[in-house]
């Protein structure tokens, strides 16, 4: 099925089910691997509220989920740059962190929030992505959790955007070629 969004077409790349799917068996993992740990869920926003919040009830353990945001360097958007995060309200000092980010690309925004949240002194940062670009890739840090490798094609949907539109999409869909 194809839709439009702006001056854009795309066609359905992963359906609701798979993806539901995929994150059940991520919630499994999690709940194996962090047993007795004092978890936080932080979720960066704002693409990965819909994955995050599937996710988070996959997760049989008793976890604090919190919000970080990303400001970018005002005026320069197409450099990527990076300037802050907003909204950390947890104290992470000790605490078994799971960033969760909807689509890991170049690698750049995560990159900058290990960096900078390391410094909150965690007993771990680890990251679960419902997509990864492997071709877009820049870094060399290990994703612990990975939903669904990709090519390197724009999509939407499942909390991603194309002009703040189509997060609300339950399937992914990827940029038409036609
Ligand atoms: P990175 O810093 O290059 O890894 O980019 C991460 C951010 O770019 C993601 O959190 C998304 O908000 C955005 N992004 C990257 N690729 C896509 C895409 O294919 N569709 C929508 N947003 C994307
Ligand atoms: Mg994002």
């Amino acid at each position: 099925m194809k839709i439009i969004l702006n001056d854009k077409i795309f066609e359905v790349y992963l359906s609701a089910a798979e993806i539901k799917t995929r994150i059940n068996q991520i919630g499994e993992q999690i709940t194996r691997d962090f047993k007795d740990k004092d978890i936080v869920i932080l979720g960066v926003l704002n693409g990965s509220f819909i994955f995050l919040a599937d996710l988070c009830r996959a997760i049989d353990l008793p976890l604090v989920c919190s919000f970080v945001k990303l400001s970018s360097y005002q005026g320069i958007v197409s450099s990527g740059e990076i300037r802050s995060i907003l909204g950390l309200d947890q104290d992470l000092k000790g605490k078994h962190v799971i960033l969760v980010e909807d689509i890991v690309d170049s690698g750049l925004s995560m990159d900058y929030l290990i960096k900078t949240l390391s410094d909150h002194n965690p007993a771990q940062i680890a990251i679960a992505t419902l997509l990864f670009k492997p071709g877009a890739f820049r870094f060399k840090y290990p994703i612990d959790y990975v939903g669904f490798e990709i090519p390197n094609k724009f999509v939407v949907g499942c909390g991603l955007d194309y002009d703040g539109l189509g997060r609300n999409l339950p399937d992914i869909y990827q940029l038409s070629t036609l």
